[in-house]
């Protein structure tokens, strides 16, 4: 590192100064992912956003600057310190915590996730599904549309806290959801800097401060819900799913402390059923939207199921629907960005990228960059042909890459190869309205608005 420091002859990163910034801003409130993939198609690569004095935030989009931050020098770009804002929530579980604290939690529950335990889920997993099926049955025949992105965050939940922690538990989703919401729209990156700039108008006029009551308010009934969860798998052994068995045995054993069982949960409750509940929804979206693409999964679907529930080995027959899924998550990948906070200066592709930066890759603009995708905006699944992703480990990243990748990749991918096919099977999807639904970019892609769809039965 000193060396580099000496050297200096590194290149500064292009700046988009504020003036430059405050032209872009109106639309970047209005439709931030697509701002940014105009904004980085006109500046290039690497661009420097400086929103006041301080040292900006550095946009990359080259799977080179991708590889080098997220593997090659991994050790010099931390999560933790970006995770600050929701620390009260999630602690030191997996997601928020760094070092050997990090190491230790990820060899206790990354096991958790082979696909040899997920296949154990599956029989939830599809009664869960069949549970949705007859509420949008009973819509359907009443001619009611329904809200799929709603409906599918709550059957993601459920599938979430009944396969990792408890089979018996009853708690309130809809609760956990609104909580949840609320936690996460604060601690966007876009909420905070409206709040900074909120409190310094505040304190030049002698104001109060904004009142952060809603917050822990829904941080407490969190707290409520989690030890609720626990004292139900305490009261019955046998409903007890795998993570948390691991959890609470490392606990007797003096491994971990109650408080690190707690950061566990809130985790996988913040990782864990947003983010699946936002691939199957754009999956649906993009079903209702690509008629040559559906009539072609729906065809190998009826082919390979003949009407039964996908199991374990039906996934691999069905590799269209595999690609359809892919192909949708790299036009909405639900985790639309990865932040990152450098140690100490570095040096990429000839960049001086300064200590202290904060870096934003943006996978919505990655799998976007035309360099790497052919018309990035049509959607094609063939793309995701095996000849066609060689050499693209950096380039599509709905799981992110390197070490602190994704550990709950093989669940979710074995999630969204049943219940989706399984949904195919019972409805045709139509979409309400016209227009292309205007994306929400707090923390994971959702549309601004409800996703309304008339479902109509076919089996
Ligand atoms: C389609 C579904 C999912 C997507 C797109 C997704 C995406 C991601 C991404 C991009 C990261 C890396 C973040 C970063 O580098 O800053 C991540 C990490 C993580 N995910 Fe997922 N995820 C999904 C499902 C799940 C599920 C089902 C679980 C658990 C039940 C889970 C648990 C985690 C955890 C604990 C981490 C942190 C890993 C670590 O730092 O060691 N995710 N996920």
């Amino acid at each position: 590192m000193e060396k580099r420091e000496e050297k200096s002859i590194a290149r500064k990163i292009p700046v988009l100064n504020q003036l430059d910034f405050l032209k872009w801003l109106p639309s970047l409130y209005k439709n931030p992912l697509k701002t940014i993939v105009k904004l980085l198609a006109k500046n290039g690569d690497v661009v420097n956003f400086k929103l006041s004095n301080d040292k900006g935030l550095i946009i990359v989009n080259h799977p080179d600057y991708i590889q080098h931050i997220l593997k090659t020098n991994q050790e010099n770009y931390s999560r933790k310190r970006v995770m600050l804002p929701l620390h009260d929530f999630l602690g030191d579980g997996l997601f928020a915590s760094e070092g050997k604290l990090w190491e230790q939690q990820h060899l206790l529950l990354k096991p958790t996730f082979h696909d040899k335990f997920v296949k154990d889920y599956f029989h939830v997993i599809s009664e869960e599904t069949k549970v949705l099926i007859e509420e949008w049955k009973s819509n359907s025949k009443k001619n009611i549309a329904c809200d799929v992105e709603f409906d599918v965050n709550i059957l993601m939940l459920r599938i979430l806290l009944k396969t990792q922690l408890s089979s018996a538990i009853k708690v309130d989703y809809r609760e956990i959801i609104r909580c949840l919401r609320l936690i996460l729209k604060n601690s966007s990156y876009k909420d905070q800097n409206i709040k900074m700039a909120k409190d310094k108008i505040r304190k030049l006029f002698l104001m109060k401060k904004i009142s952060d009551a809603p917050i822990k308010e829904a941080l407490q009934s969190l707290e409520n819900i989690v030890a609720n969860i626990r004292a139900t798998a305490i009261e019955n052994p046998e409903s007890v799913g795998l993570a948390l068995q691991t959890l609470e045995k490392a606990k007797e054993d003096g491994l971990i402390s109650d408080k690190q069982v707690r950061d566990e949960i809130m985790n996988f409750i913040f990782a864990g059923f947003d983010t699946t509940a936002s691939a199957l929804t754009w999956s649906l979206y993009c079903y209702a939207k690509n008629g040559f693409w559906s009539n072609q999964i729906k065809h190998e679907i009826d082919q390979v199921l003949q009407n039964k529930v996908p199991e374990m080995e039906n996934i691999s027959e069905m590799p269209h629907t595999k690609m359809f899924i892919q192909e949708a998550m790299r036009l909405y990948p639900p985790v639309w960005s990865l932040l990152r906070l450098s140690h100490q200066n570095d040096e990429i592709n000839g960049y001086h990228f300064p200590k202290d930066s904060l870096v934003m890759i943006c996978i919505y603009a990655l799998h976007r960059h035309p360099e790497f995708w052919d018309q990035p905006e049509l959607f094609n699944p063939e793309r995701f042909l095996p000849e066609n992703m060689k050499g693209k480990a950096f380039v599509y990243i709905p799981f992110g890459q390197g070490k602190r990748a994704c550990v709950g990749k093989p669940l979710a991918m074995a999630e969204l190869q049943i219940i989706f096919p399984l949904l195919l099977q019972y409805f045709k999807f139509e979409l309400i309205a016209k227009k292309e639904p205007v994306i929400n970019a707090d923390v994971i892609i959702k549309p601004q608005k409800p996703l309304m769809m008339k479902l109509t039965s076919i089996k």
